[in-house]
């Protein structure tokens, strides 16, 4: 639970668009003991593009404040809606941490990390997410996969990669047990890369 607000630490901005598990990993290791960001960071903001969904009730439980800007493209363009994002991030935000966040993000002067449950560049881009990208490993015949911490910048899943952790794929993986395995690795990788960026401060110039 958030020690409102700490500026001994790192802060996070933590975008959502669903089940929010990566927001609640990243909370467990900002807070619990032996988490990988305890006493390094802590979530103060997280935000969401989606009115209704699981993560914003997570945020709550952690006491993070919870921030919802759907995106209407019939009333605005995708520029003024993030601006309207923009406006929304303070300025002592250190790190934007996309996790399951479904829309391209660009913030000004904030840089934003996101994971890819591929091994990028392979299977990553537009309408590449979630089962879609095992489903496509999987009918390719891969025999490994994995994920991808990544630089966000303007195209779905280009930016500069951070850090990414193989799995492997035996002969009786389906996409469900694809997912679990590889959101496994997603779990211990996401919050090691994270603090690696904090705690090498030039990262974040
Ligand atoms: C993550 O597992 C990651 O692969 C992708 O989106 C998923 C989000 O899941 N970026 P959740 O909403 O955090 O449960």
């Amino acid at each position: 639970m958030i020690n409102w607000k700490n500026q001994e630490l790192k802060q996070l901005a933590v975008f959502i668009s669903g089940t929010g598990s990566t927001l609640d990993n990243i909370c467990r290791h900002c807070y619990e003991d032996n988490g990988l960001l305890k006493n390094i960071a802590q979530v103060t903001l997280v935000i969401s593009n989606k009115v209704k969904v699981k993560g914003i009730e997570i945020a709550k439980q952690y006491g993070a404040i919870p921030v919802i800007i759907p995106y209407n493209q019939t009333m605005e363009s995708r520029e003024d809606w993030r601006e309207r994002i923009n406006k929304n991030i303070p300025s002592d935000i250190d790190l934007i941490v996309l996790a399951g966040f479904d829309q391209l993000v660009k913030v000004s002067h904030i840089k934003t990390v996101n994971v890819h449950p591929s091994l990028l560049p392979k299977f990553g881009g537009k309408g590449m997410y979630g089962s879609r990208v095992h489903q496509a490993v999987l009918a390719a015949g891969e025999k490994i996969t994995g994920c991808t911490v990544h630089f966000a910048n303007d195209e779905y899943d280009q930016g500069e990669i951070i850090a990414r952790k193989i799995v492997t794929i035996d002969k009786e993986d389906n996409i469900e047990s694809l997912t679990e395995k590889v959101k496994q690795a997603e779990r211990e990788i996401y919050p090691q890369a994270i603090r690696n960026l904090l705690i090498s401060n030039d990262l974040l110039k």
